[in-house]
Parts: C-alpha cells; sequence; structure tokens
C-alpha cells in the first residue's frame, strides 16, 4: 500500500526539505504519537545509524522511535565498520542502499551528506551536521505548538552561536511564518546561504532578524532558546569563544526581559553557567525535558513519513 504521508523528498537533509504544509503534517504526526492517538507499523524495517560525532538524544530517541514503529535500528559505529577506514561514502551508500530501509547520519562536512543522499536509494536523514540539525528543529517547533497551539505572533528569540541548530530554527520557522531572531556576538552570524534561503521562503520578511544585541532581542519574546557557544568539532575553540560569548548568556535578568510567559529552550547538552545559568536552566519556564522528549515523537512521525 501507498504511505499517505509520503513527502515529496525521499531525504531530509535540511529543514528546507519539506514544505510548509509537510511540516505541520509532521507535526501533527508527532502529537498523534505522543498522544497514543495514532499507530503506523514499519514491521521489519530498518534504520542504519551513522554517528561520526557522539550522541545521546538523537541515537536514543531514533533507536526508541524504530522499535515503537516495529521495526529495528543497526548502529554503525565508524571505528567498527570500514566507514573509519576510509571506504569512500558512494560505496556505502550503495551496499548499505541493499540492507536498510533508511539511514540516519551525524557528521561533520554537510557535502559529506549530500554525497551519501546522492549514492542512496533510499531515504537519508540529517541528525546533525555543522551546518545543520533539522531532526531538532522539528521537535523545538513541536514543544512550541504545544505551548502556543498556533505559530501566529509566537516570537523565538535565539540567543548565542550562529551553528547548526540556529540554521535549521530559522528554516524551519520561515516555513512555519513564525518570527524568528538571532542575538549572536559579531562575526558568529548563522549561515549566509541559509539566510537567504530563508528570506526566500518568508511571506513575510520582516520576520528574520540578525543582531548583536541580545537585550533588544528578548523584547516581547516567547521563546528563548539557547545551544552551547562551541559546538562538536570546536573543542580547541573553547577558551576564546567563552570570552567572545560574554553577556550572551540566558540569565534571569534576561528572561525578565521577555513576555512574562516565555518559555525557554535548549537542545541538549548544555554548558551550566556559559550559554544558559542554572536558575534558568531549571526555572518554571523551561520546556527543555519535554522538548528532549519530542525528538522521539517527531522522529517517530519523520520517519513513518519517509520509510515505506
Ligand atoms: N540535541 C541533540 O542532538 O543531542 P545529542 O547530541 O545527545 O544527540
Ligand atoms: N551545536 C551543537 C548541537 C549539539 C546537539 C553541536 O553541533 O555540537
Amino acid at each position: 500500500m501507498l504511505n499517505p504521508n509520503k513527502l515529496v523528498n525521499n531525504n531530509f537533509l535540511s529543514s528546507s526539505d519539506v514544505s510548509s504544509d509537510e511540516v505541520i503534517q509532521i507535526l501533527r504526526l508527532a502529537k498523534n504519537f505522543k498522544n497514543k492517538e495514532i499507530k503506523i507499523e514499519l514491521k521489519n524495517k530498518v534504520l542504519g545509524l551513522i554517528f561520526d560525532k557522539s550522541s545521546t538524544r538523537t541515537r536514543v530517541s531514533f533507536q526508541v522511535a524504530m522499535s515503537r514503529l516495529g521495526g529495528t535500528t543497526i548502529d554503525l559505529n565508524p571505528t567498527t565498520s570500514q566507514i573509519g577506514r576510509g571506504e569512500p561514502i558512494k560505496d556505502t551508500a550503495r551496499v548499505l542502499s541493499r540492507y536498510c530501509d533508511a539511514i540516519a547520519i551525524r557528521t561533520f562536512d554537510h557535502s559529506d551528506l549530500e554525497e551519501y543522499a546522492k549514492w542512496s536509494t533510499k531515504p537519508v536523514i540529517n541528525a546533525l551536521t555543522d551546518l545543520e540539525h533539522p531532526c531538532q528543529a522539528l521537535a523545538d517547533f513541536l514543544t512550541i505548538y504545544e505551548e502556543f497551539i498556533d505559530f501566529k505572533d509566537v516570537v523565538l528569540t535565539f540567543i548565542g552561536d550562529g551553528n547548526n541548530v540556529a540554521n535549521s530554527l530559522i528554516l524551519c520557522g520561515a516555513l512555519l511564518g513564525v518570527e524568528v531572531r538571532i542575538a549572536c556576538p559579531k562575526g558568529f552570524e548563522p549561515n549566509s546561504l541559509v539566510i537567504q534561503k530563508a528570506y526566500q521562503i518568508y511571506e513575510n520578511k520582516d520576520l528574520l532578524k540578525i543582531t548583536n544585541e541580545p537585550n533588544s532581542a528578548v523584547l516581547g519574546a516567547n521563546v528563548l532558546y539557547t545551544d552551547v557557544w562551541s559546538s562538536m568539532g570546536e573543542e580547541n575553540q573553547k577558551a576564546e569563544k567563552d570570552k567572545l560569548f560574554k553577556g550572551f548568556t540566558i540569565d534571569s535578568d534576561l528572561v525578565s526581559k521577555a513576555e512574562k510567559d516565555a518559555i525557554v529552550l535548549h537542545c541538549l547538552p548544555a554548558y551550566r553557567s556559559k550559554e544558559i545559568t542554572d536558575a534558568v536552566f531549571e526555572s518554571k519556564n523551561s520546556r527543555i525535558f519535554d522538548q528532549a522528549e519530542n525528538r522521539l515523537h517527531a522522529q517517530q512521525a519523520l520517519l513513518s513519513c519517509l520509510i515505506d
């Protein structure tokens, strides 16, 4: 039987690989999965997981999501498979396409993920690259959807590094028509091609703002979001970035300048007292653990839309 939820694109490499309607479809399905109002079976289907970087949430939520759908996962650890020995991506992709029904990949260069997708005959999912983290953005907007019901009039302010997480939030926000403000230190703005693409998607171009001023960026915000200042692969920049990002911590003072019932999100893992204070992390405004849970529901929905 044809999959009624099938997306137009075979792959999910970027938040902008889906249309506005398709994001809404995924979020609604995710909510249905969460409320146990729907049963979709991917019986005997296998998701391959290739993780070139560490992961707790993404890895486990994909494993549990497949298990709940009646399928399974194979953890293709690069150090114990031939991937770590440098087998060409195009060979690995063609071989795994013969065994697996989809592959989720976490790696450094986004172009490696694209190369993989070029040679794979099965859906490829971005489980995080240096450029984007689109599965995270699905869970983030699911959390926002649960809180505000409607995306209209929601203002999301991301404070910190214009990194993979920020890039995917911008693109997904553009698809949903959410006002997204990014406040980052000079030189750490989000990817310029992502910004360009987002402006093409937004009907109202005023809804995306990039600034170096966290204090004004939080005025009227309903959602405050942050991520680590130094991402995986940037470990040697930690000391320098810690200095450059002074003033970009989400603390109680910054939260008090946002809307009264503003919620706080963080994709995790977090460095308390760097990008977020412990008080804010543990505060009543925090929806950080609902957000983490939503990784599971959002990915269950995504998998059921990608795998036949
Ligand atoms: N947020 C996130 O992707 O977490 P992991 O690195 O633990 O997968
Ligand atoms: N920006 C972070 C996200 C971790 C989930 C990183 O890439 O390390």
